[in-house]
């Protein structure tokens, strides 16, 4: 999941280069690379461990204008965090970036006789060195050896030295969108990188080749070369939505805005307070005929799918199976034509995902998929697909893709009800009123954010966090234990809180934090014993629930109360008070709120 732009105009490539990589730099930012045809058109080279910020500095003192070059941001997956394996890689005429992963890299390089000519650990600099083996003045024809003998995915972006001002690419599952406009022709891993130079770009069609000059952006097909003309596509966001706009980080500026997200994302899909997919081409056969759901997708959006399950199954009675993406495309699950599949991506890039989406339809199964990045690979593979309006989302670590996933998901499952018989028109306008009354109680959680960021002080000292919850409250917690740790670093579980006495009350000691979720009316005197047995144990209890409920001091350290909304909507306020934890605790710790270590916005390799 790295970041990868390429550029041939009339503009300062090095700069243009630079602030692309930092619009980019979310996905991947161990370390970053240019390089560029100088005055002199010679290629030029410049990368270093670190981010984009420290490398502008470095480019900032260098002599000269160019403008045609590539750049690239890391998330290592061959070979440590050194400035060798940094990007760009060069062999001979060839200057190459990459994202993906070359599976064969050891059989090349012992085909090629690379062992002994390498400088890095990685599999690109092995793809730069056999497309320089093949590269005797025509780039196509080298790109098509490459393209022959590499296995595994890849997003290639390429200098060749004797070509000043054009730029080649191809792609293989990485993620490729490409424009040209009137600041010149333009390649990226994303738009992020494209939106402050046009709204109508392409999404590079798998495969095919590209070639980038100062006048053109020309797409050929692999095997004959001929000429192909990809569909232009438009995007409605604009450089404020990539921006901070004021926040502090784009975390907080995104649990911001889940509430717009939320209206954007439903109000468009009800007509006379009813669901409607009809707009997003999603047919009600496709509901009434399935006899079975399986919803798979990974990290957030897998406990998305966690928490439908948990409304889905009672109201539809019809069996809901969530499933982790990266285990569901080595599974033969039970599965088939009548089973609806619905994958969860905020990115639609994800390449477990996409393998497993992948695997579903082998087996018949038709495919819904949820996804905010419109034009992404999941989006255009998937039969079905409802897209998700929460514009986009920069911060590794994902808030209003999870309330907007969880939006659509609450939307079709009310829709499903409704086809099949589950529910009559006056039952579903009541659940989507009741639905849209979460908006308020979300609005009003933001509102409350001190409140979460006066108890981080009792968690950021504890190297372990506990999460419990029964039923909904437990599928929550997944998601609240994932935020805690992927940004403050703290080793945070998930516990379904009546599995706690089988063995981990063991890790419950003094002060050790337990976040205990009871918004469930009907299991709440079941919850609030989890709680006690906790807190007999000396456990620092911050408990989440609806308000009017009386708890005694001596059993909650902190009582945090979210509006008393129904019990299937609670996730919706919930999920602000857990996510605004972690953010506060990550800040508290002195971290890097929107760029954890170890990890990238996008996963786009396995
Ligand atoms: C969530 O905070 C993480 N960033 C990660 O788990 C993410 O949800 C997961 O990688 C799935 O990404 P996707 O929704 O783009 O497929």
């Amino acid at each position: 999941m790295c970041g990868i732009i390429g550029y041939s105009g009339p503009l300062e490539a090095k700069r243009l280069l630079i602030e692309g990589l930092a619009g980019l730099e979310y996905r991947g930012y161990d370390s970053a690379g240019i390089a560029f045809f100088d005055t002199v058109s010679q290629v030029r080279l410049v990368k270093q461990v670190g981010k984009v910020a420290a490398l502008k500095e470095t480019c900032e003192k260098l002599q000269g204008s160019s403008h045609c070059g590539i750049g690239h941001t890391r998330w290592a997956t061959h070979g440590g965090v050194t400035n060798a394996n940094a990007h760009p890689h060069q062999a001979g005429r060839i200057t190459l970036i990459h994202n993906g992963i070359i599976e064969n890299y050891h059989q090349l390089t012992e085909e090629f006789g690379l062992q002994d000519k390498l400088v890095s650990q990685t599999d690109s600099e092995v793809a730069a060195h056999v497309l320089d083996h093949f590269y005797k003045d025509d780039p196509f024809t080298a790109i098509q050896e490459l393209v022959r003998r590499s296995e595994g995915s890849y997003a290639f972006c390429i200098l060749f030295a004797d070509r000043p001002g054009e730029v080649y690419a191809i792609r293989k599952t990485s993620p490729l969108v490409a424009a040209y406009t009137h600041s010149g022709a333009l390649i990226a891993s994303d738009l992020t990188a494209l939106i402050p130079y046009t709204h109508s770009y392409f999404v590079v069609p798998e495969g095919e080749l590209v070639r980038l000059t100062p006048y053109k952006v020309q797409t050929y097909r692999l095997d004959d070369l001929s000429k192909t003309q990809p569909e232009t596509m438009t995007v409605n966001w604009n450089m404020d939505a990539a921006m901070k706009n004021g926040f502090p980080h784009f975390m907080l500026k995104e649990i911001h805005e889940q509430p717009e997200a939320m209206k954007n994302t439903v109000l468009p899909r009800l007509s006379k307070g009813l669901p409607d997919l009809s707009e997003d081409g999603i047919p009600d056969a496709l509901f009434l005929s399935c006899s079975q759901v399986h919803i798979v997708a990974c990290g957030t959006a897998m406990h998305a799918g966690m928490v439908a399950r948990t409304i889905m199954e009672p109201l539809l009675r019809i069996p809901v199976t969530v499933t982790i993406a990266s285990e569901f495309r080595y599974q033969q699950p039970l599965i088939d034509e009548d089973t609806l599949v619905i994958v969860i991506s905020q990115s639609g890039e994800t390449v477990d995902t996409i393998a497993a989406m992948g695997l579903a339809k082998a087996y018949g199964s038709k495919t819904l998929a949820i996804v905010n990045v419109k034009g992404s690979t999941i989006a255009r593979e998937s039969q079905y697909v409802l897209y998700t309006h929460a514009g986009p989302e920069i911060a590794v670590a994902s808030t209003k893709a999870y309330s907007v996933q969880l939006a659509a998901l609450y939307l079709i499952t009310c829709r499903m009800a409704l086809v099949r018989g589950r529910y009559t028109n006056e039952q579903a306008v009541t659940f989507l009123q009741e639905f849209l009354d979460v908006i308020p109680a979300m609005e009003d959680m933001i509102r409350r954010k001190d409140e979460m960021k006066a108890v981080v002080s009792h968690i950021i000292n504890s190297p372990d966090a506990f999460f419990i919850g029964r039923g909904l409250d437990y599928a929550f917690s997944l998601e609240g234990a994932l935020k805690l740790k992927e940004i403050s670093y703290i080793h945070s579980e998930a516990y379904a809180a009546g599995e706690l006495k089988h063995g981990t009350i063991a890790l419950i000691s003094d002060k050790v934090p337990v976040i205990a979720i009871a918004t469930q009316d009907d299991i709440f005197a079941k919850s609030m014993s989890n709680v006690r047995e906790v807190k007999a144990r000396g456990a620092f209890v911050i408990l989440v629930t609806k308000e009017g409920k009386d708890v005694s001091a001596d059993l909650a350290d902190v009582h945090i109360t979210i509006p008393a909304v129904q019990d299937i909507f609670t996730v919706f306020p919930i999920a602000v008070v857990l996510q605004l934890i972690a953010y506060y605790a990550s800040l508290g710790k002195g971290l890097d709120v929107d760029q954890p270590r170890n990890l990238a916005k996008s996963v786009t390799v396995e």
